[in-house]
């Protein structure tokens, strides 16, 4: 049977297990997939049980995503650039390390918001938060070639340390600059493209002065948290008209390169599979 994983600390609440055992059945796999609590000092003895071919592969979340990439064989050029690795390949005892959370990301908006990426030259987005998940979205606006991107934290030393690290990438022609979060209202009108990668949101918490209505009426506001779906952003936004994307199409959509990897069959995201999710997100 072949088995796949996931390791963090802390885990129990992943809702990846429910997700790829949604798919195990689906497509009648002899498989398994499973949560393993992994704390930092036990991660190179982890590997090491990998190295032994009990698993095929599986995910990494926090706090891993950047400590497992020393200990992987190989890693992709994609996971490279963005300096976190979510996704774990084995064969034949060699661990291969890549990063499917831009692909989830791009997926989910090129599903939501067909065209967003239209003229990309000509548009700027504002990326929220300076965190472990902001360097994959980061990268795939890279990617996509957008004009501008403009990163936006609380504490704006750190937004400047990222986009100095993101300028170093191969797209040097899409143009990265870091602000507080209070330029926002500042930059507003210019942006097509909100996505929020901060932990605000989380618990119902809240931004404080950003004033959305100063955005076009065509902009698009992505938010990547997704306890709640409906976060406090997202609802602000509904109410402006303002066209809005929950955070668990990324969630959905990054997982599709691991299954395929490692089970041989590239999974559908329906929406049969979403209802099943927002069950257990309803739960959290
Ligand atoms: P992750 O790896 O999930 O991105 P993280 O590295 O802890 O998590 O980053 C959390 C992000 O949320 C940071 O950008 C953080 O801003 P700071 O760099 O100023 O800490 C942001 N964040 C957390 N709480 C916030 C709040 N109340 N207001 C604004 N930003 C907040």
């Amino acid at each position: 049977m072949k088995q796949a994983f996931i390791i963090g600390d802390p885990i129990s609440h992943s809702l990846s297990p429910k997700l790829h055992q949604f798919w195990i059945k689906k497509y009648n796999i002899a498989g398994s997939y499973g949560a393993i609590n992994i704390s930092n000092k036990e991660l190179a003895l982890f590997i090491k049980r990998l190295k032994k071919g009990e698993f095929i592969g599986g995910n990494i979340t926090i706090p891993h995503k950047e400590n497992i990439m020393r200990l992987c064989d190989d890693i992709s050029e994609e996971a490279n650039e963005i300096g976190a690795v979510n996704t774990l390949i084995i064969k034949d005892k060699e661990i291969f390390g890549t990063n499917s959370d831009w692909l989830g990301f791009l997926a989910n908006l090129d599903k939501n918001a067909k065209g967003w990426d239209k003229d990309a030259q000509a548009k700027q987005a504002i990326v929220i938060g300076a965190g472990g998940a902001s360097r994959a979205i980061i990268y795939a606006l890279m990617r996509r070639k957008l004009s501008e991107i403009h990163i936006l934290n609380r504490t704006k030393a750190k937004a400047i340390t990222l986009s100095k690290q993101m300028k170093l990438h191969s797209y040097k022609e899409v143009k990265i600059t870091a602000h507080s979060l209070e330029e926002f209202n500042i930059l507003a009108p210019d942006i097509s493209l909100v996505i929020n990668t901060s932990s605000v949101g989380m618990n119902n918490t809240k931004f404080e002065n950003i004033a959305l209505e100063k955005l076009p009426t065509s902009a698009i506001i992505n938010d990547i948290v997704y306890t709640p779906i409906n976060t406090p952003l997202l609802l602000s936004a509904k109410k402006l008209h303002l066209k809005t994307i929950d955070g668990l199409g990324m969630l959905l959509f990054q997982a599709i390169l691991g299954f395929e990897s490692w089970f041989g069959v590239k999974p559908e995201v329906d929406d049969e599979l979403i209802s099943y999710m927002l069950k257990f997100l309803d739960e959290k």
